[in-house]
């Protein structure tokens, strides 16, 4: 975040992080949403919470608190301001206002959804669960509340692993991503099936599996392939290839590292390769740049979220001076989620 007195401060602050991703025309317009964000947020008793996918201009120079969905959920749950800005989709918004009632929760933009938290309903999980009684279901976190309120337990790129293992069980449901949910089978060992890929109902008995997943997929993510990687590795034998978890199997398995957007940002930060190419929201790769100037990135920015690109600086400026837009969870709803995702908070 920027502290800074004045526009011109502002600028100048932004020019020292920033210049060597973002060009000067630029920042010289950003400054001015940036001083006013950062003026507006005190005014208001606001803390703005900064995905690791927002575009440069915005996540180095306002969000209190930047990190991945788990780091973020942590922060919304401590904060003791009147409002949390959420700089990220509605699914981290609710999450906040699942763990934080009280509070008022903006999301920038009405249109910041994600392809993950649409695949599957909570209708989909309660068939689902009838289908395989008693076996313990766990949600990722990029899905919507009403989701949430129907599994055990949630959980995220950074302990999808761990939360599945704390299960002990000899069969878990794990939902809707199936990348993940498959990416998280082979590190554990398990053998997956996605139930609706064999005619929509309960697998025969002799089948041997331990997990159950779903069709769920991050409509970035997938776009990645194992070609994207053989010509880049061409291009750049020496580069090194990290992937997050919500890519297929096969392209993680192609890859040197993957983990959550922290994790992928902390790999690059300790370790000194000639390049590195992030398979993941292009945004990323510009933000660790401007931290440390001195890593080659390649991202492929084909590929971008379209969801994550909708809040801007100047969107953000709007949510605090209009307190739009408010993300409510009913109480219901809220507080079956809320058991979900304080298991999933307290694990790893
Ligand atoms: P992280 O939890 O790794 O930050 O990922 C969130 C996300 O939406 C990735 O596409
Ligand atoms: Fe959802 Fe994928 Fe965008 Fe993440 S990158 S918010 S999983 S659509």
């Amino acid at each position: 975040m920027i502290v800074a007195d004045s526009v011109q401060e502002t600028y100048e602050r932004m020019h020292e992080l920033l210049g060597n991703v973002v060009p000067d025309v630029e920042l010289k317009i950003k400054a001015e949403l940036v001083f006013e964000i950062n003026r507006l947020k005190v005014e208001r008793d606001a803390v703005i919470l900064g995905h690791n996918y927002m575009e440069p201009a915005l996540y180095h120079t306002v969000p209190d608190f930047k990190g991945d969905s788990l780091a973020l959920s942590r922060m919304a749950a401590k904060t003791d301001k009147s409002i949390i800005v959420f700089c990220g989709v509605r699914f981290m918004a609710e999450t906040a206002k699942i763990l934080n009632p009280a509070k008022t929760v903006l999301l920038p933009s009405e249109k910041a959804g994600c392809s993950l938290a649409e695949s599957i309903t909570a209708e989909d999980v309660r068939a689902l669960r009838e289908s395989f009684p008693g076996v313990p279901a766990v949600a990722y976190v990029n899905t919507y509340a009403d989701v949430k309120a129907e599994v055990d337990i949630c959980c995220t790129s950074g302990n999808a692993v761990a939360v599945v293992e704390s299960l002990n069980s000899d069969v878990v449901i794990f939902l809707p991503d199936e990348y993940l949910a498959r990416n998280v089978a082979k590190e554990t060992g398990k053998k997956i099936i996605i139930p609706s890929l064999i005619q929509g109902s309960k697998p025969s008995p002799d089948l041997d599996y331990q997990m159950i997943g779903w069709h769920g997929r991050c409509e970035v993510h997938e776009e990645f392939n194992l070609e994207d990687i053989q010509a880049v590795r061409e291009q750049f034998p020496d580069v090194v290839i990290l992937a997050h978890p919500e890519c297929s199997p096969e392209v993680v398995g192609a890859s040197d590292f993957s983990g959550s957007t922290s994790a992928m940002i902390r790999y690059v930060e300790e370790t000194q390769a000639p390049r590195y190419l992030l398979l993941t929201e292009c945004a990323m790769g510009d933000n660790i740049i401007a931290e440390n100037p001195d890593k080659e990135v390649l991202r492929l920015c084909s590929v971008r979220c379209p969801h994550m690109n909708e809040i801007t600086l100047e969107d953000t400026l709007l949510s605090l001076q209009k307190l739009q837009y408010v993300v409510e969870v009913p109480e219901e709803i809220r507080l079956r989620a809320l058991k979900s995702v304080e298991r999933m908070i307290s694990i790893g």
